[in-house]
């Protein structure tokens, strides 16, 4: 089938075979059909969706685009943990060194931003000299040596999720359980773990916003990991706020580094020991979550997971030396709450586009990125506030865009007589 009459056959709402697929993604990753044409296929696949086998394919096609890594000599448990996207999610940064300082093998292959979610690959460049883009060799090194590296999808592992992942990040074709599968499925399986945990995000700030959209994607991502032999687990945690006490580029960096010294939000620890203590379980180290979550407690406690932070920056020739003066943003401005009473919701899709605003995502491809740039949250839902208490501090090095995610970020928070309970897990 020639690749336009594939794409009409998706608009048209019909099914594609296998090697259909495999002929589409090998011809974008290379450039044999251009942007436009891709967007039209992505558009379509978010209107029609897609079969589970035609799920499976996109996934294996998507995997096969690049190198696979194996760890033969390896008697560690390999893992690998992975979240749909949030605002102010950065467990990936607090849960990686965790893990291998329990004696996993870490072998991580993050994202960029996405809309309006962060990405842990931008918030890790946000440390002077930190490489994200490595040879496949070197990335195998480096876990080999200390047990972690993050660094994101490459021309030769999943370069199908580096090109489609950049293209619908621009293209508003991100909300769609196929191609999310796909985009993360792929970038997992590639790393050659035993396990897997993903942290599936439900709320205003998440790409699924009911729990049945997240159980639809939970369950095809966890049917895709039985199909390649990947042992998965699922946890469904709450995006209607922002996790932890930020959300940005060099300040959750900075959050995640109190973190892993002991100083980390309740919210934020909460999802880190829930996530940590499946891959715990599935390890074999502890038999159930309690023992798991003191295992990690521990691991915080004795100073072994910030040293190991401090070893994976070390060996992807990173600079912490000078934390407190690393990105001092030019600009600051608070917002103030405009009324008495308590935090009842606060509106984290507009929270994570007012981020973007600052200079922590892309609008378009070629946009650069503000390192300085992020939002401190001094209440959360349920806080009780007073009239002009602060409520946000943003903050960046361009007045412009302060501005206006200021505007943004005015109509983000509902203040009300209730004192609501905020539940983390579903
Ligand atoms: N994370 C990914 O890696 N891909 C997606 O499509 C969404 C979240």
């Amino acid at each position: 089938m020639n690749l336009k009459n594939l794409i009409d056959s998706k608009i048209n709402g019909k099914d594609i075979s296998q090697s259909d697929i495999e002929s589409l993604i090998n011809a974008f990753v290379n450039n044999k059909i251009n942007d436009k044409s891709m967007t039209v296929f992505l558009k379509a696949v978010q209107t029609h969706g897609m079969t589970t086998k035609e799920t499976i394919a996109l996934t294996n096609a998507m995997l096969n685009s690049g190198e696979r890594i194996e760890f033969p000599a390896s008697d560690n448990y390999i893992a690998d943990k992975h979240s749909t996207g949030g605002v102010g999610d950065k467990v990936s940064l607090i849960l990686g060194p965790l893990l291998a300082a329990g004696g996993l093998t870490i072998p991580m292959l993050a994202g960029r931003s996405l809309a309006h979610t962060g990405g842990t690959i931008d918030k890790l460049e946000s440390i002077p000299g930190f490489q994200t883009n490595l040879s496949t060799k070197d990335f195998k090194n480096n876990v080999e040596e200390i047990g972690i590296c993050i660094m994101s999808q490459t021309d030769s592992i999943c370069p199908a999720d580096k090109k489609m992942y950049a293209l619908r990040d621009v293209t508003d074709t991100i909300n769609s359980v196929p191609l999310i599968c796909g985009s993360i499925m792929s970038k997992k399986i590639a790393e050659g773990i035993d396990g897997l945990v993903l942290d599936i995000k439900i709320g205003n700030g998440a790409f699924m916003k009911t729990i049945d959209q997240g159980i639809k994607l939970g369950s095809a991502l966890q049917n895709i990991g039985k199909t390649f032999d990947v042992k998965t687990d699922v946890v469904y945690s709450s995006m209607d706020q922002p996790l932890g006490k930020t959300a940005g580029m060099w300040c959750e960096v900075k959050e995640s580094i109190e973190a892993l010294k002991g100083k980390g939000a309740s919210d934020l620890m909460h999802v880190v020991f829930e996530l940590g203590s499946k891959l715990l379980v599935q390890a074999g180290i502890s038999n159930d979550s309690t023992a798991a979550v003191s295992i990690q407690k521990d691991l915080i406690a004795s100073g072994k997971a910030y040293n190991k932070f401090e070893d994976m920056v070390r060996q992807q020739k990173g600079s912490i030396n000078k934390v407190n003066k690393i990105h001092s943003p030019k600009y600051e401005q608070i917002i103030f709450a405009h009324e008495s009473g308590f935090i009842e919701e606060m509106d984290s899709l507009n929270i994570g586009w007012a981020t973007v605003e600052l200079g922590c995502g892309r609008r378009a491809k070629p946009d650069i990125l503000d390192p300085s740039a992020g939002i401190d949250f001094i209440y959360k839902i349920g806080d009780e506030v007073k009239m002009g208490d602060p409520i946000f501090k943003c903050f960046n090095s361009n007045k412009q865009k302060l501005l206006s995610a200021t505007k943004l970020l005015n109509d983000s928070i509902k203040i009300g007589p209730s004192q609501v309970n905020h539940s983390l897990f579903f």
